[in-house]
Parts: structure tokens; sequence; C-alpha cells
């Protein structure tokens, strides 16, 4: 897949999708809204927040956080209620004229159809380097390969899962002494720096794909 300009993104309205903890959204509505980039005209503005699962932290730590982000919650559990969700979500796309749709720990596979709709418009971070470890897990199953560097890939979505051309990538070593545990902090440490630049990078026109 090749991106040419006529592809870039010009409206800078974002809607993240958030399902459990939410460190990744809560970070980077912290990163915009303090940012004193978030003065300049080419700023990610973060509009809205949607999150599947009624009882995900991310909820109430969004709403802890600000006042000025309206959070959604439109259940889908399971994948009879994937299109309700979807029709749901491109309602609020359309009214708050979202231009960039960010999947923060979004845990579900939104359909071809939709994805379809918004070709370059919706990006994922995903916690290895991909193309390797798609898919849940991948943290764990990185460790488990034995490899001795893994890292997070920020990439558009596409029909297929975590398969997206990537827009940026930061390498993670995987030391003698990590465990699981220390070598998800690393992980999540990494992904909170990257998340932010690659939707500056968006913002500004400065990524290659
Ligand atoms: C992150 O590791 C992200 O890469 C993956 O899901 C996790 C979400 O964590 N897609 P959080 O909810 O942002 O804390």
């Amino acid at each position: 897949m090749t991106l040419n300009k006529n592809n870039l993104q010009d409206n800078k309205n974002c809607i993240i999708l958030a399902s459990g903890n939410g460190s990744n959204a809560l970070n980077i509505i912290n990163y915009f809204l303090t940012s004193k980039k978030n003065k300049g005209i080419n700023s990610i503005n973060i509009v809205a927040v949607v999150s599947n699962v009624a009882t995900a932290p991310v909820i109430e730590k969004v709403k802890k956080l600000t006042t000025f982000i309206p959070v959604f919650v439109i259940p889908f559990n399971n994948s009879s209620e994937r299109a309700i969700f979807e029709s749901e979500l491109e309602k609020i796309i359309i009214n708050y004229n979202i231009g960039l749709i960010v999947l923060a720990g979004f845990m579900k596979v939104l359909s071809k159809e939709f994805v379809a709709k918004f070709p370059y418009k919706i990006i994922n971070i995903h916690p290895s380097l991909l193309p390797s470890f798609k898919g849940k897990d991948a943290i764990k199953k990185a460790y488990d390969y034995g490899v001795k560097y893994t890292g997070v890939t920020i990439h558009y979505v596409t029909e297929e899962v975590d398969s997206g051309p990537i827009i940026l990538q930061e390498v993670v070593k995987i030391e003698e002494s990590d465990n699981i545990l220390s070598l998800e902090a690393k992980i999540h440490k990494v992904e909170h720096e990257i998340y932010p630049i690659a939707l500056e990078m968006l913002a500004n026109k400065t990524h290659k794909v």
C-alpha cells in the first residue's frame, strides 16, 4: 500500500478509542492539553473518547482529567454488537468532524467495511516490532520467544489486523535481567513517548510511509 500526499491528514480533530486501562489515552490527552505545541496551527485536537467497555478504567480517568473531552460508552463486547458500535461511532465521527481515529488499547477488531470508509485515518499502537508478534499478548509472545529486541509500532489500520503501513517504530532491548513485568513497563514507557510524537508527525505531515 502506498501513501501519497492526497491521503495525508488535514483535519486534526481526533477521537480516541480505548477498551481498558487507558494509560496511552491519558498520556496523549495530557500531552496535547499541556504541550506548548498544542498552541500551534498544526496541533492535534483530542475531541472525544469512546470506550466499548462500560467498566473500563479509562472512562473515569478521562472524566477526572478533563471535562472538555466527552466520553462515550458504546457497548461492543462480542461480534454481534459490532455493527451497532460502528454505526454509533460513525455518527460521533461525523458530528464532531473527526479526521483521525486513534486506537489506544482498543481491543476489538473493526470490520473491513468500517476500515475501508476511513483509509489512512485510523491509527493503532502495537506493543511489538511489527510484523513480528501480531495479535493479542504481543509482549509475552516476544518475551517467551526469547528475542533480544522487541519494541513498539504505530501503524495505519487496514483490513488485515496489525498489518497496515508503519508510521513509527521504537526498539526495546530485552535484557537478561528482564522479566515479563519489567519488559511490560519498558514497553509502556516507550509507547507513551512515541504515540504523541507519531500524532504530531501526522499533523505536521513529516512522516514517511
Ligand atoms: C498497549 O500495550 C497497547 O500497545 C496495546 O494495548 C495496550 C493498552 O494499554 N494495543 P493502555 O490501556 O493504553 O494502558
